[in-house]
């Protein structure tokens, strides 16, 4: 296992590297205590209403999942967000009980030499989904805006291609009838800290523990910089952003899903219990701030 010399630095990060607030914020939090300061909520959603609610809009994504399958619709959503933002999590909850076949997760490895060489958003085209299909992207191109510049991956000319391109490839896809849903899940830096150390201890997690994770903890405000660009420069009307405060991952869930049943129209659809996004856990890149 190559990943297991990393065990040990985060929790080194935390009491050598990490900001001073930061580690008195997760020293002193209690345990269902949320940990930054500017969130709307000081605990986490209560169990039984969170279980509740994901019933509710599981029913409903069913449904969603039916209806696409019998109208033909193509629907794509993307889930981005720093690392340990909670996008597997999220994930997990919309497809848990949608047939694998037709509902897949999209999570590539990093380009190797040839997909490099080709068209950027080529290898992503591949996974674009036919008829009655549902697409849940593990992170996406947008990995070219963020984690490819904090770490230098690519070039400037690659980031601006990229950039350029952009617009018109999303506008292809929605042209194209292909529903596209963009999640940003925004987590504040105790709350990722507190999700590392968890990581580091858990065998079961330790495998998610990356270089890019650790050296990505020192790199909190070059992240927040790509990050506002990227999505200043990609929320459009046609493809728009939705950012979700995840520092609560069973809000960020509920509010995650609500979004995707928003967005797509099917028959069945019950808009009583998919319930109105709380405006404070998601809106556009302004939350991010
Ligand atoms: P994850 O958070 O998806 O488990 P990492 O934190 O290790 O994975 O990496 C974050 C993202 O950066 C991944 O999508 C990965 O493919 C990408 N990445 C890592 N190394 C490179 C590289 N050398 N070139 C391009 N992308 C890379
Ligand atoms: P810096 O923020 O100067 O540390 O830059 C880190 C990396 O991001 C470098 O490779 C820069 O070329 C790149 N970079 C900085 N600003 C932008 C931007 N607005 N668009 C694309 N890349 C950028
Ligand atoms: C997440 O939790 O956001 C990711 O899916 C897992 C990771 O960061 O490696």
């Amino acid at each position: 296992m190559t990943e297991m010399p990393l065990v040990g630095q985060i929790s080194d990060y935390l009491e050598n590297g990490a900001p001073k607030e930061i580690r008195k914020t997760i020293r002193e939090a209690g345990k269902k205590d949320i940990l930054d300061p500017g969130y709307p909520y000081r605990q986490e959603m209560d169990k039984d209403e969170y279980q509740d609610r994901m019933q509710d809009l599981q029913l409903q994504l069913v449904r969603m999942k039916h209806g696409s399958r019998e109208t033909g619709k193509r629907i794509v959503v993307l889930f981005e967000g720093r690392d340990a933002a909670g996008k597997g999590g999220t994930i997990e909850r919309v497809r848990e009980n949608l047939n694998p076949r037709s509902c897949y997760i999209v999570a590539l490895p990093k380009p190797n030499e040839r997909e490099a060489s080709q068209w950027y958003f080529q290898r992503y085209v591949d996974w674009l989904p036919a008829a009655g299909e549902i697409a849940l992207f593990d992170r996406s191109w947008y990995n070219r805006g963020v984690v490819e510049r904090v770490f230098g991956f690519s070039t400037e000319q690659q980031r601006n291609a990229f950039f350029r391109q952009l617009p018109n490839f999303e506008q292809t896809l929605v042209d194209d009838n292909i529903t596209l849903v963009k999640l940003w899940l925004n987590v504040g830096r105790a709350e990722q800290l507190t999700r590392f150390l968890a990581r580091e201890q858990d065998p079961l997690k330790q495998w998610k523990l990356s270089s890019v994770d650790v050296e990505g903890l020192a790199k909190w405000d070059i992240y927040s910089e790509a990050i506002r660009d990227t999505l200043n420069l990609s929320h459009s009307p046609i493809a728009p952003w939705h950012v979700i405060r995840s520092d609560d991952k069973r809000r960020a869930r509920i509010a995650a899903i609500q979004t995707i049943l928003q967005a797509v129209d099917f028959a069945g659809k019950d808009s009583d219990k998919i319930g109105i996004v709380d405006p404070s856990i998601a809106g556009g890149p302004e939350m991010l701030d």
